[in-house]
């Protein structure tokens, strides 16, 4: 290889496809950027576009374009309608909107795991749908405290093949080799709390511009501790926690707050709790309600149960009264 082939591969050119596909007319026309960051900016409600290509294939985009609800039922992102042509055209810049992760130099630069795992969470770009502190988007779960509450065995199966473990998840298969699944799980594994102050000034002036009652303050502190990555969207329920009691799920908690006595609801959150196992000489369930004490301070365990009691099924409720 030449130098001059490298350039045109090397790390700028991404952004300035990025850059290209934000002055184009299809994002003009449809206003991609009110939802997207594309280039150096955009809206956060959908993911970072930059690298879009580094973790989707072109017919998987091709597909998500056509028709984002037949991909995953529900979303935001509208049904532009698109004709042929202008698919064409919206796949011809995306593709190129791809970065060289360069992740044997990461990982000799970086003997340290953590940090080798570190960078090549940027180099990777997880930023485009998690965040960190104050830092990404939210279209997975929230990161900040994720060494908390997911063993790093776990987290080796999960970023080996995303839909494999879990068939129809948002989440790509990035196929990293093992040695970055080795680095990467070193450094999700340090994120203990390290960045929650700073997810929680940005909490404080998000509820200070909306004005957010109690409930949804407590909508953004159940965010920032993603108690929906275990007890499932929209808090329901759905997650699998082999040989736990009583049906090897975790629990749905949207009915919590008419399940227990707020006292013990605010025990079992502060001091956490280990499911029972099913099968007594089984294996033991991989997931456990960890304690929140250190994340949570007396006004967001407050707003936090405002949240759960807000969620809660408006009969059930009313049957209790
Ligand atoms: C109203 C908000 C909205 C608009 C406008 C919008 N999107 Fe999206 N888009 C989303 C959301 C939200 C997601 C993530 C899926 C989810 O969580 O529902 C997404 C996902 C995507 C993805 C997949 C990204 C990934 O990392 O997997 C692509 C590609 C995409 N959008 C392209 C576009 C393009 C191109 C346009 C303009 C033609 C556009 N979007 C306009 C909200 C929007
Ligand atoms: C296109 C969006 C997207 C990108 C990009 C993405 N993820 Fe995810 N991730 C998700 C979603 C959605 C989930 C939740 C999975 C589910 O329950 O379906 C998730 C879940 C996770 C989890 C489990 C979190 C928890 O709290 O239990 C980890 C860890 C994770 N992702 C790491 C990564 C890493 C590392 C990268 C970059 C290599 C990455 N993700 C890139 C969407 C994304
Ligand atoms: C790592 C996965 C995980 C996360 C993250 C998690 N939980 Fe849990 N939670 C569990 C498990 C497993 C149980 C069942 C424990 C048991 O059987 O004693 C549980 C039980 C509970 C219960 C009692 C429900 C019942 O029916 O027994 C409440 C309330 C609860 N969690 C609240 C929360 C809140 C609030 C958050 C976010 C701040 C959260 N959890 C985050 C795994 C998790």
């Amino acid at each position: 290889m030449v130098a001059g082939d490298k350039d045109k591969n090397d790390n700028a050119s991404y952004l300035q496809a990025a850059e290209r596909f934000a002055k184009s007319e299809i994002v003009e026309q449809k206003n991609c950027i009110t939802c997207h960051t594309i280039g150096k900016s955009g809206g956060t409600v959908g993911p970072i576009l930059n690298q879009v290509s580094n973790r989707r294939p072109l017919d998987w985009l091709r597909k998500w374009l056509k028709d984002p609800n037949a991909t995953k039922p529900g979303t935001k992102m509208p049904n532009f309608q698109f004709s042929d042509a202008e698919l064409d055209n919206a796949l011809s810049y995306l593709k190129d909107m791809k970065r060289t992760v360069e992740s044997e130099k990461i990982l000799a630069a970086n003997p340290e795991p953590m940090k080798a795992g570190e960078a090549l969470f940027k180099a990777y770009d997880c930023y485009a749908c998690h965040r960190i502190g104050d830092q990404g988007r939210f279209i997975g779960p929230n990161l900040t405290w994720v060494g908390l509450r997911k063993p790093p065995e776990w987290e080796r199966i999960w970023l080996k093949d995303p839909p494999a473990y879990k068939p129809g998840t948002f989440m790509p298969n990035f196929h990293l080799s093992p040695a970055e699944i080795a680095a990467l799980t070193a450094f999700l594994h340090s994120l203990q709390g390290q960045h929650n102050d700073a997810g929680r000034k940005w909490e404080s002036i998000t509820a200070f511009i909306l004005d957010a009652r109690p409930r949804e303050r407590g909508r953004l502190v159940a965010e920032r501790l993603a108690c929906w990555s275990c007890h499932g969207e929209n808090l329901a329920g759905g997650i699998k926690n082999p040989n736990a009691k009583p049906d090897g799920f975790v629990p749905a908690i949207n009915s919590a707050y008419l399940d227990f006595s707020e006292e013990e609801l605010q025990e079992k959150i502060l001091n956490g709790s280990m499911p029972e196992k099913l099968v007594p000489d089984g294996e033991s369930p991989p997931f456990a309600c960890p304690p929140w004490k250190a994340a949570l301070n007396d006004a967001e365990l407050a707003d936090l149960l405002a949240y759960l009691e807000s969620i809660a099924p408006e009969s059930a409720k009313w049957e209790f009264k």
